[in-house]
């Protein structure tokens, strides 16, 4: 098998999961420590159903949550458990798809994500401070508001309902609301397969005013090459703009 041009598993289906990484997969994803997470404002979009933010502030720090699921806070829970339900049967049903070094196993995952979706029901309340229901590429929020911003499973991962331009609008209104980097992480879509058109799209981002570059991440939730990969984008002098 080719495993750079052959699908790790079949996509998976439906609406956009409103899923709950919890704090420790952030620090693995987007190669976070305790100073970075204290020294804030950090912007969590889309945060999902994670307990990202309530995890920070329990360690000291500030942080923002932001996701258009928040539209619709009374029915969000329920969403995000039924979320956490269809992502592990589909985990289950293509076992060989994902990194199980990484996960250890779909009980494993569905444990881990029980519990956030939990921590992070216990904490939810839209108030327009902690958690914010906003939709990219427009966030309310000033230029250079954040210190850092992290956005894990929506850009790249959804390529058949965000095309290139969304792709570039949305980090350049992350960056334009970012001081220091703006981490993206992954960099390939739901079947595991890499972005196809990252090079024009930080060629695009370089022409908006967001330098860009990949780093490498400490986890990977595919088998395919190129798991491990997140990128940093950075606002060039506060030249990213909404064009
Ligand atoms: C897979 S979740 C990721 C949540 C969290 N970052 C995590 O890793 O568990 C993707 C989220 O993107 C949100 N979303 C969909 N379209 C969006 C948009 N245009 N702007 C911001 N968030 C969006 C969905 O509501 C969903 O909660």
């Amino acid at each position: 098998m080719d495993r750079t041009t052959t699908p790790a598993r079949v996509a998976l289906t439906g609406e956009i999961a409103t899923t709950p990484r919890p704090l420790a997969a952030y620090r693995d994803m987007f190669l976070l420590d305790d100073e970075q997470l204290r020294g804030g404002p950090v912007l969590d979009c889309p945060a999902g159903a994670s307990p990202f933010g309530a995890q920070v502030r329990a360690l000291g720090g500030t942080a923002v949550s932001v996701d258009p699921a928040y539209l619709d806070p009374d029915g969000l829970v329920t969403r995000a458990r039924a979320d956490v339900e269809r992502v592990v049967a589909w985990q289950r049903a293509a076992p060989d798809g994902f990194d199980w070094s990484y996960l250890g196993s779909p009980d494993r995952v569905h444990d881990l994500w029980t519990g956030a979706v939990d921590e992070f029901a216990a904490d939810f309340a839209l108030d327009d401070n902690r958690y914010v229901a906003a939709t990219l590429p427009e966030l309310p929020f000033p230029d250079g508001h954040f210190a850092l911003t992290v956005s894990g499973f929506l850009l790249f991962v959804y390529p058949d309902l965000l095309d290139l331009d969304a792709h570039r609008a949305a980090i350049v209104e992350l960056a334009r609301v970012t001081r220091g980097e703006v981490r993206v992480f992954p960099l390939h879509d739901t079947t595991g397969m890499p972005y196809r058109q990252l090079d024009r799209l930080r060629s695009c981002l370089h022409d908006s005013g967001v330098s860009t570059a990949i780093r490498t991440a400490a986890c990977s939730y595919t088998p395919l090459p190129g798991g491990d990969r997140m990128l940093v984008c950075r606002s060039r002098g506060g030249l990213a703009s909404r064009r």
